[in-house]
Protein backbone atom coordinates (compact mmCIF):
# COMPACT_ATOMS: atom_id res chain seq x y z
CA UNK A 1 0.00 0.00 0.00
CA UNK A 2 1.67 3.50 -0.82
CA UNK A 3 2.04 5.67 1.68
CA UNK A 4 -0.96 8.16 2.64
CA UNK A 5 0.54 11.86 2.32
CA UNK A 6 -1.20 15.00 3.18
CA UNK A 7 0.20 18.55 1.93
CA UNK A 8 -0.78 21.54 3.61
CA UNK A 9 0.16 24.98 1.76
CA UNK A 10 -0.59 28.60 1.85
CA UNK A 11 0.07 29.88 -1.26
CA UNK A 12 1.37 28.51 -5.26
CA UNK A 13 2.38 25.01 -4.04
CA UNK A 14 5.52 24.80 -6.06
CA UNK A 15 6.77 22.02 -3.67
CA UNK A 16 3.24 20.39 -3.34
CA UNK A 17 3.67 19.87 -7.32
CA UNK A 18 6.77 18.57 -6.98
CA UNK A 19 5.57 15.55 -5.13
CA UNK A 20 2.77 15.55 -6.90
CA UNK A 21 4.98 15.02 -10.16
CA UNK A 22 7.07 12.78 -7.77
CA UNK A 23 4.36 10.52 -6.73
CA UNK A 24 3.35 9.95 -10.67
CA UNK A 25 6.66 7.51 -11.05
CA UNK A 26 5.73 3.56 -10.68
CA UNK A 27 8.93 3.35 -7.99
CA UNK A 28 7.35 6.16 -5.49
CA UNK A 29 5.26 4.42 -2.85
CA UNK A 30 3.24 6.99 -2.10
CA UNK A 31 0.53 8.91 -3.06
CA UNK A 32 -1.24 12.81 -1.88
CA UNK A 33 -4.40 12.06 -0.65
CA UNK A 34 -5.35 15.35 0.13
CA UNK A 35 -4.26 19.24 0.42
CA UNK A 36 -5.09 21.73 2.44
CA UNK A 37 -4.95 25.28 2.44
CA UNK A 38 -5.40 28.18 5.86
CA UNK A 39 -5.36 30.67 2.69
CA UNK A 40 -8.68 30.31 0.52
CA UNK A 41 -7.23 31.94 -2.98
CA UNK A 42 -4.02 29.34 -2.75
CA UNK A 43 -2.78 28.19 -6.27
CA UNK A 44 -1.86 24.93 -4.58
CA UNK A 45 -5.32 24.43 -4.59
CA UNK A 46 -5.96 24.40 -7.89
CA UNK A 47 -2.95 21.97 -8.95
CA UNK A 48 -4.57 19.46 -6.28
CA UNK A 49 -7.91 19.85 -8.60
CA UNK A 50 -5.98 19.51 -11.59
CA UNK A 51 -4.70 16.01 -10.16
CA UNK A 52 -7.82 14.96 -8.75
CA UNK A 53 -6.54 14.92 -5.36
CA UNK A 54 -9.25 16.39 -2.46
CA UNK A 55 -8.25 20.22 -1.66
CA UNK A 56 -9.94 21.77 1.20
CA UNK A 57 -9.54 25.30 2.06
CA UNK A 58 -9.53 25.91 5.62
CA UNK A 59 -9.63 29.44 6.78
CA UNK A 60 -7.69 30.49 10.00
CA UNK A 61 -9.99 33.54 10.27
CA UNK A 62 -12.89 31.23 10.80
CA UNK A 63 -11.14 30.78 13.99
CA UNK A 64 -10.90 32.54 17.59
CA UNK A 65 -7.65 30.88 18.38
CA UNK A 66 -4.90 29.12 17.03
CA UNK A 67 -5.72 26.17 19.04
CA UNK A 68 -8.99 26.37 17.86
CA UNK A 69 -8.01 26.29 14.07
CA UNK A 70 -5.38 23.53 14.71
CA UNK A 71 -7.64 21.42 16.39
CA UNK A 72 -10.06 21.75 13.32
CA UNK A 73 -6.65 21.02 11.11
CA UNK A 74 -6.27 18.10 13.11
CA UNK A 75 -9.66 16.78 12.59
CA UNK A 76 -9.61 17.56 8.65
CA UNK A 77 -6.28 15.50 8.74
CA UNK A 78 -7.19 12.61 10.62
CA UNK A 79 -9.87 12.13 8.90
CA UNK A 80 -7.75 12.07 5.65
CA UNK A 81 -5.71 8.88 7.66
CA UNK A 82 -2.16 10.28 6.38
CA UNK A 83 0.60 8.33 7.37
CA UNK A 84 2.88 11.81 6.39
CA UNK A 85 1.84 15.05 6.54
CA UNK A 86 3.86 17.48 4.23
CA UNK A 87 4.18 21.21 5.32
CA UNK A 88 5.13 22.41 1.49
CA UNK A 89 5.06 27.04 2.27
CA UNK A 90 2.25 26.20 5.20
CA UNK A 91 3.14 29.88 6.77
CA UNK A 92 1.66 29.36 10.02
CA UNK A 93 3.68 28.74 13.49
CA UNK A 94 1.51 25.12 14.72
CA UNK A 95 0.17 24.64 18.49
CA UNK A 96 2.42 22.18 20.23
CA UNK A 97 -0.67 19.97 21.01
CA UNK A 98 -1.00 19.67 16.92
CA UNK A 99 2.81 18.84 16.79
CA UNK A 100 2.63 16.25 19.63
CA UNK A 101 -0.65 14.65 18.13
CA UNK A 102 1.44 13.96 14.51
CA UNK A 103 4.97 14.05 15.83
CA UNK A 104 7.58 11.82 13.88
CA UNK A 105 5.05 12.35 11.15
CA UNK A 106 5.35 15.91 9.82
CA UNK A 107 7.87 17.09 7.73
CA UNK A 108 8.67 20.89 6.72
CA UNK A 109 10.40 22.78 4.10
CA UNK A 110 12.51 25.92 5.52
CA UNK A 111 14.53 28.48 2.79
CA UNK A 112 17.47 28.65 4.53
CA UNK A 113 20.41 26.44 5.74
CA UNK A 114 18.95 25.50 9.45
CA UNK A 115 20.14 27.06 11.63
CA UNK A 116 20.71 29.96 10.03
CA UNK A 117 17.95 32.24 9.66
CA UNK A 118 14.59 30.49 11.10
CA UNK A 119 11.61 33.14 10.70
CA UNK A 120 10.61 35.30 7.49
CA UNK A 121 12.42 37.01 4.76
CA UNK A 122 15.59 34.33 4.52
CA UNK A 123 16.57 35.48 1.30
CA UNK A 124 16.99 39.40 2.38
CA UNK A 125 18.66 37.91 5.38
CA UNK A 126 21.19 36.15 3.91
CA UNK A 127 22.22 38.97 1.28
CA UNK A 128 22.44 41.55 4.01
CA UNK A 129 24.78 39.36 6.17
CA UNK A 130 27.20 39.16 2.93
CA UNK A 131 26.97 35.38 3.37
CA UNK A 132 28.46 33.21 0.26
CA UNK A 133 26.18 30.56 0.12
CA UNK A 134 22.59 29.68 0.84
CA UNK A 135 20.09 27.06 0.65
CA UNK A 136 17.23 25.38 1.87
CA UNK A 137 16.53 22.76 5.01
CA UNK A 138 14.00 19.52 5.09
CA UNK A 139 13.66 18.54 8.62
CA UNK A 140 11.02 17.32 11.04
CA UNK A 141 9.27 19.30 12.91
CA UNK A 142 9.50 19.75 16.55
CA UNK A 143 7.91 22.02 18.68
CA UNK A 144 10.55 24.75 18.60
CA UNK A 145 9.43 26.86 15.05
CA UNK A 146 12.17 25.78 12.12
CA UNK A 147 14.10 23.80 15.23
CA UNK A 148 13.30 20.32 14.23
CA UNK A 149 16.13 17.59 12.98
CA UNK A 150 17.64 18.28 9.61
CA UNK A 151 17.24 15.50 7.56
CA UNK A 152 18.66 17.42 3.84
CA UNK A 153 19.83 20.33 2.68
CA UNK A 154 20.94 21.88 -0.44
CA UNK A 155 23.16 25.33 -1.09
CA UNK A 156 23.24 27.71 -4.10
CA UNK A 157 25.63 30.00 -4.14
CA UNK A 158 25.10 33.66 -3.60
CA UNK A 159 26.40 36.13 -6.32
CA UNK A 160 26.75 39.94 -5.58
CA UNK A 161 24.36 41.28 -7.70
CA UNK A 162 21.86 39.19 -6.24
CA UNK A 163 18.50 40.42 -5.04
CA UNK A 164 16.35 38.37 -2.60
CA UNK A 165 13.68 37.47 -5.94
CA UNK A 166 16.80 36.01 -7.61
CA UNK A 167 17.67 33.68 -4.60
CA UNK A 168 14.40 32.49 -4.14
CA UNK A 169 13.94 31.57 -7.42
CA UNK A 170 17.71 29.07 -6.95
CA UNK A 171 16.35 28.11 -3.57
CA UNK A 172 13.16 27.02 -5.19
CA UNK A 173 14.67 24.76 -7.72
CA UNK A 174 16.67 22.76 -5.00
CA UNK A 175 13.42 22.64 -3.16
CA UNK A 176 11.76 20.65 -6.00
CA UNK A 177 14.55 18.41 -6.03
CA UNK A 178 15.02 17.40 -2.15
CA UNK A 179 11.73 17.71 -0.82
CA UNK A 180 10.20 14.68 -3.10
CA UNK A 181 13.62 12.62 -2.70
CA UNK A 182 13.05 12.78 1.53
CA UNK A 183 9.34 12.14 1.09
CA UNK A 184 10.37 9.25 -0.97
CA UNK A 185 12.82 8.00 2.21
CA UNK A 186 9.70 8.55 4.49
CA UNK A 187 7.52 6.71 2.44
CA UNK A 188 10.01 3.77 1.85
CA UNK A 189 10.15 3.60 5.66
CA UNK A 190 13.85 4.24 5.68
CA UNK A 191 13.07 7.71 7.52
CA UNK A 192 12.50 8.12 11.10
CA UNK A 193 12.36 10.40 13.68
CA UNK A 194 14.02 9.20 17.42
CA UNK A 195 14.86 11.00 20.13
CA UNK A 196 15.18 13.87 18.21
CA UNK A 197 17.16 13.06 15.65
CA UNK A 198 16.97 12.09 11.99
CA UNK A 199 17.73 8.00 11.24
CA UNK A 200 18.30 7.10 7.68
CA UNK A 201 19.39 3.68 7.44
CA UNK A 202 19.32 3.25 10.88
CA UNK A 203 21.69 6.25 10.83
CA UNK A 204 21.22 9.08 13.11
CA UNK A 205 21.81 11.91 10.69
CA UNK A 206 24.36 14.96 11.56
CA UNK A 207 22.95 18.41 12.43
CA UNK A 208 23.29 19.22 8.96
CA UNK A 209 21.40 16.55 7.70
CA UNK A 210 22.27 13.38 4.90
CA UNK A 211 25.41 13.89 3.15
CA UNK A 212 25.64 17.86 3.35
CA UNK A 213 29.07 18.44 1.95
C1 LIG B 1 9.07 27.71 -0.18
O1 LIG B 1 10.16 28.50 -0.58
C2 LIG B 1 9.28 27.18 1.20
O2 LIG B 1 10.62 26.91 1.48
C3 LIG B 1 8.78 28.31 2.04
O3 LIG B 1 7.64 28.76 1.36
C4 LIG B 1 7.83 28.57 -0.04
C5 LIG B 1 6.60 27.92 -0.61
O4 LIG B 1 6.67 27.87 -2.00
N1 LIG B 1 8.48 27.90 3.39
C6 LIG B 1 8.68 28.65 4.44
O5 LIG B 1 9.13 29.78 4.38
C7 LIG B 1 8.32 28.01 5.76
N2 LIG B 1 8.84 28.75 6.86
P1 LIG B 1 5.65 27.00 -2.84
O6 LIG B 1 4.24 27.39 -2.36
O7 LIG B 1 5.87 27.41 -4.24
O8 LIG B 1 5.93 25.56 -2.59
Amino acid sequence: MPSRIVVLISGSGTNLQAIIDACKSADFPGEVVGVISNKVDAYGLTRAQNDNIPAIALSHKEYDSREAYDIALMDQISILKPDLIVLAGFMRILTPAFVQSFSGKLLNIHPSLLPKYQGLNTHQRAIDAGDSEHGVSVHFVTEELDGGPVILQAKVPVFDEDDADDLAQRVHEQEHRIYPLVVKWFCEQRLTMQQDNAVLDKQVLPTSGYASE
